[in-house]
């Protein structure tokens, strides 16, 4: 184009370039909608699914197949797809593996909203979702039908904490031909790895920690094999699953010290939790690296580490109005959900009304130990338990 461009066309297209060779270590924030081709042919044998170039904004820029990579890579995995929230991952791998007449198999003890999504693909979708005793091992044979298409397994339950035998859940599903999706939002993929034990496809909640700044929505979804990950990445593209790069940015920012929060939150944790099985408040400390909590044992098998994230039954003499108090007592502990932030938080939960055959009456508090001092924490716990 000879003619002088006008202003306008100017501010629209300006030709500088910066200059080549800028290094640093943050990963560059890549925003776009718009992806351009270098010519038409590009733009016509581009495959989206394939990540070796850029196709459109939804399917990723240089930023978000970063921290795909990263992520596939701390879970030993191929392949992963990032969604608006763990939940958008969970619905994003439902709505890709099920179809009406198919059959889901979800733990009791399972997430609340994926447990609602389960519900409603049951009342709307055709498809049947049934829940099994987290603690079934591999009983959950006698469970699977010729139309079980997918099982979810979550360990530890992020409420009551039990941890399943997620290896014999696994071989039992692999003989069977059943795929296992695994919630591994609690270990972060730090302290368990979900191939490792034999599961099919990874989920996270990077909301948690490894966001670790309450301050992000996100979640992946990790495989190893290339055909799983092209069949979900069909319900990624049709749901329309775009992740902001600003956030993206963000949780690539909180890997780098993932690991160190992650050990950091356990000490702490361990150290609370410890302290509170000393309280005659409490009966039972449901913390995975304790022995009340059941399937401690197969924690110590397949789990390195625990992170911040518990729970501790109080006392039946304690009505539900008693312990609310004493959580609204608490001055260092927020009072909300999610967990894995620098923040301490606090929830009480009636277990019972959540789960059949819950063993214990009285009340369940979940807590999620942030990087606060513990010893202030227990400090806390203590003033609070002195208004009991
Ligand atoms: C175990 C577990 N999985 C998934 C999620 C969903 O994550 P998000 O809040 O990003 O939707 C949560 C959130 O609390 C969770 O606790």
């Amino acid at each position: 184009m000879t003619k002088k461009k006008s202003i306008q066309t100017t501010l629209n297209h300006s030709g500088y370039v910066p200059p080549a060779g800028f290094a640093a270590y943050p990963t560059a924030i890549h925003h776009a909608s718009t992806v351009l081709f270098k010519d038409v042919a590009s733009m016509r044998s581009g495959d989206w699914k394939d990540k070796g170039g850029y196709t459109y904004g939804l399917h990723g820029t240089p930023t978000s197949f970063t921290l795909e990579a990263r992520l596939a890579e701390i879970e030993g995995g191929e392949h992963c797809l990032l969604a608006p929230s763990g939940l958008a991952a969970i619905a994003m791998v439902d709505l890709a593996l099920l179809k009406s007449g198919d059959d889901v198999l979800l733990p009791e003890n399972v997430y609340n909203p994926n447990r609602d999504l389960g519900r409603w693909l049951s009342a709307d979708f055709g498809i049947t979702a049934r829940f099994y005793d987290p603690m079934i091992g591999a009983d959950i044979a006698k469970m699977i039908q010729p139309n079980t298409k997918l099982i979810w397994a979550e360990s530890p339950g992020s409420v009551s904490m039990e941890v399943p035998d997620l290896r014999a859940i696994c071989a039992v599903a692999k003989a069977k031909g059943v795929l296992v999706a695994l919630d591994n939002t609690w270990a972060a993929g730090i302290a368990l790895r979900g191939f490792d034990v034999g599961a099919d496809i990874v989920m996270q909640a990077l909301t948690k920690y490894q966001s670790g700044g309450s301050d992000v929505l996100m979640g992946a979804v990790i495989t190893r094999d290339r055909a799983l990950n092209d069949r979900i990445a069909m319900s990624h593209m049709r749901l329309g699953m775009g992740v902001g790069m600003d956030d993206a940015y963000l949780v690539l920012r909180g890997l780098d010290t993932l690991k160190l929060r992650f050990d950091a939150h356990d000490a702490a944790a361990r150290k609370v939790a410890g302290w509170l099985q000393q309280r005659p408040e409490i009966t039972r400390v449901l913390h995975p690296a304790f022995e009340d909590c059941p399937g401690h044992a197969i924690w110590r098998r397949d789990f390195t580490g625990a992170g911040g994230l518990f729970s501790v039954l109080f006392d039946a003499r304690y009505t539900e109005p008693q312990v609310d108090a004493f959580v609204d007592a608490l001055e260092l502990f927020g009072i909300g959900f999610s967990w894995g932030g620098t923040h301490s938080l606090a929830v009480p939960y009636r277990i019972q009304a959540m789960r059949r055959n819950w063993p214990d009456a009285g009340m369940l508090v979940r807590f999620n130990i942030g990087l606060e001092d513990p010893d202030d924490l227990i400090a806390d716990l203590e003033q609070a338990f002195a208004k009991l």
